[in-house]
């Protein structure tokens, strides 16, 4: 009896100790010619780090956190603002966020990694099943409207921060031709579907998202939905037709306008005549 107590208690001592050592979480971060991995205790140690509040998206309230500017952050990475930071999720769920907005040093937007502290752990995000915090690495806004970012921007439970090349340099497939006027909504469709729809969709297999099927081939969507009906999915995927595993978010008007809406199809619907 004794002895089986004892090994009870050696092995919850082996499960405690190899939870510890599973739940030490890092962020590599890739620069344009070097790669760091930190721990949480390095960054909270970053002499840059401070107390911060943002109107919070994913908690839906107000929410106070240990972050540092990602300017800071990103010293010595050698971004550019036409570079993008693409920001991995610990489920490689993965957000490309322009260099433009990553180094902003502006007071309207300011950009920050929050990191959570281990003796205060963060709530867990409010609809989502799991019960998971945002934590350990989360990219937060500081904003003074009427400045936005892209919902999508707000990146959680990140593993990875890397530099790229813009997601047109690295796909030019993806492009409008030169015979498209600046300014013409298909320009506007093509960067709203870069930051909204490639994190899990592919097109023409230009990308890395893995979550959504590809929307250019073997058949591009514009050609076997009715466009009104694509409108509708996009907006509220459950309003067209609904299963138990069914994981599309919808993107209500906060997230993307009517105009913005309209703008993507009209890029979807413009590639597919490109191809013929
Ligand atoms: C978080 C991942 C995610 C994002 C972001 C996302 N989708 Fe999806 N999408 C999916 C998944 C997964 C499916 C497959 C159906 C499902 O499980 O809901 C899907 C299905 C679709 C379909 C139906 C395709 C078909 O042939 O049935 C369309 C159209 C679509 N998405 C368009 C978009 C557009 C446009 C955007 C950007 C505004 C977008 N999605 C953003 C995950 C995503």
């Amino acid at each position: 009896m004794a002895a089986a107590r004892l090994l009870a208690a050696a092995l919850s001592a082996i499960i405690t100790a190899t939870s510890a050592i599973a739940q030490s979480p890092t962020l590599t971060i890739t620069g344009t010619t070097s790669s760091r991995t930190f721990t949480q205790q390095d960054l909270l140690a970053h002499p840059a780090i401070r107390s911060i509040t943002v109107t919070d998206p994913v908690y839906r309230r107000p929410m106070t956190y240990r972050a540092i500017p990602l300017p800071e952050l990103l010293k010595g990475t050698g971004i550019g603002a036409d570079d993008y930071l693409q920001a991995r999720a610990i489920d490689n769920f993965s957000v490309s966020i322009p260099g433009s907005l990553a180094t902003a040093t502006s007071t309207q937007i300011e950009g920050f990694l929050a990191v959570e502290t281990p003796a205060a752990p963060w709530p867990s995000i409010p609809g989502k099943p799991d019960r998971v915090s945002a934590g350990p690495f989360y990219i937060v806004w500081r904003l003074v409207p009427p400045a936005r970012v892209s919902s999508e921007y707000w990146a959680y439970r990140l593993a990875a921060l890397a530099v790229t090349d813009s997601p047109l340099k690295r796909w030019p497939g993806l492009a409008v031709g030169a015979d498209v006027p600046a300014g013409d909504p298909i320009r506007i469709g093509l960067d709203r579907f870069v930051a909204l729809c490639m994190a899990c969709h592919r097109f023409n297999g230009a990308g890395e998202g893995e979550q959504g099927p590809d929307l250019g081939r073997p058949m591009n969507v514009t050609q076997y939905f009715q466009i009104p009906a694509l409108k509708k999915l996009i907006r509220d995927p459950a309003s067209v037709r609904r299963w138990p595993e069914q994981k599309m978010p919808g993107f209500d008007r906060a997230a993307l306008s009517d105009s913005d809406l309209d703008a993507i199809v009209d890029w979807l619907a413009y590639k597919a005549k490109q191809k013929r």
